[in-house]
């Protein structure tokens, strides 16, 4: 079954729906392919290394991740399903012109997850939420945005890997698509995707363990104990995959140099915590290091506001939310 077949599979389960959805959805999948050819052939058309720049995180933008969001906004903004977007590579809100139509959702994504693994040939992803614009006149600003998790219609990823895969759910069961480039069309390989309920595999960056919280070194130590085997690829989205199908847990906590850990709440932890919990898994989030709270409860503040994140099997993030609840 193609995806174009499975969206209007799903369309029919609700017939008030206007359909607004999923064009929007046919509109992200096209800027999907686009990227993925760029990532496929990165190495022939000189698309690799640094554009010299840095963005809003105060990070190093790599060409693709500049290529790729293009691909995003200008792909995206003509729809008229969109009354606005933000992304990780641009500070404030994208308006749509007012030549272009106003539709009532809002997306969220981070263009190219995995930078620092382009030159090198390792996967790569985009992560993107989509929520409900309020019902108001004039253009969106950033407080239209600030959505806890929990209000999220649809969240997913791309992952630019061995083969190209998009996962998404939009509270219904999680779904995984694999690109096949022969037709150009993005194939349904995994259906209702679940997570195991317990992992044996942990995820986490062991060169910031000079700056851990002890709860963060006291789980690691467990997890050590307990031989669990070590995984990290150092792109959120193939990390995340890898525990979404084989069960497992990942952490980007947060810790005495970055109390708030790394990752963008609005369009990394939140689109995943979307994901996980409908696919029977969980993900919480322990900003000062303790009180580990559910990450879809998070209410935002900040449009790149970061929070640590502890995600993946529920057995494996409940035992670490044991030590960061201590
Ligand atoms: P991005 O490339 O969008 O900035 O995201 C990179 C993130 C995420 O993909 C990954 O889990 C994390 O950075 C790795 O960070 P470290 O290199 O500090 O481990
Ligand atoms: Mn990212
Ligand atoms: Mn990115």
């Amino acid at each position: 079954m193609t995806l174009t077949e499975f969206l209007s599979k799903e369309q029919r389960r609700f017939p008030k729906s206007t359909g607004n959805f999923t064009a929007l959805f046919t509109d992200l999948v096209v800027a999907a392919k686009i990227v993925s050819k760029a990532v496929n052939h990165a190495g022939l058309i000189s698309i690799l290394g640094a554009t010299g720049e840095t963005n809003v995180q105060g990070e190093e933008v790599q060409k693709l991740d500049e290529h790729a969001n293009e691909a995003f906004v200008t792909t995206m903004l003509c729809g008229g399903h969109l009354a606005g977007m933000a992304s990780e590579e641009i500070e404030g809100v994208i308006t749509i012109p007012a030549e272009y139509p106003k539709g009532g959702y809002l997306l969220l994504f981070d263009p190219l997850d995995g930078s620092s693994n382009i030159d090198v040939n390792i996967s790569v992803g985009t992560i993107f939420s989509i929520l409900k614009a309020p019902a108001k006149k004039g253009a969106v600003v950033i407080d239209d945005f600030l959505q806890p998790g929990t209000e999220q219609v649809c969240a997913g990823y791309v992952l630019y890997g061995s083969s190209t895969m998009l996962v998404y759910t939009t509270g219904h069961g999680v779904h995984g698509f694999t690109l096949d480039p022969t037709i150009g069309e993005f194939m349904l390989s995994h259906e209702d995707i679940r997570i195991p309920s317990k992992g044996t595999t942990y995820s986490i960056n062991e060169g910031n363990s000079r700056n851990w919280h002890s709860n963060t070194a006291d789980y690691i130590a467990k997890v050590k104990e307990d031989g669990t085997k070590a995984r990290y690829v150092g792109s959120l989205v193939a990390d995340f995959h890898r525990n979404l199908l084989k069960g497992g847990v990942f952490l980007y906590p947060g810790d005495k140099e970055n109390p708030n850990g790394k990752l963008r709440l609005l369009y990394e932890a939140n689109p995943l915590a979307f994901i996980v919990e409908a696919a029977g898994g969980a993900s919480i989030t322990a900003t000062n290091g303790h009180d580990a709270e559910r990450t879809l409860d998070v209410t935002p503040t900040g449009l790149h506001q970061r929070v640590s994140l502890i995600i993946g099997s529920t057995d494996n993030v409940e035992e670490a939310a044991s030590f960061y609840n201590k």
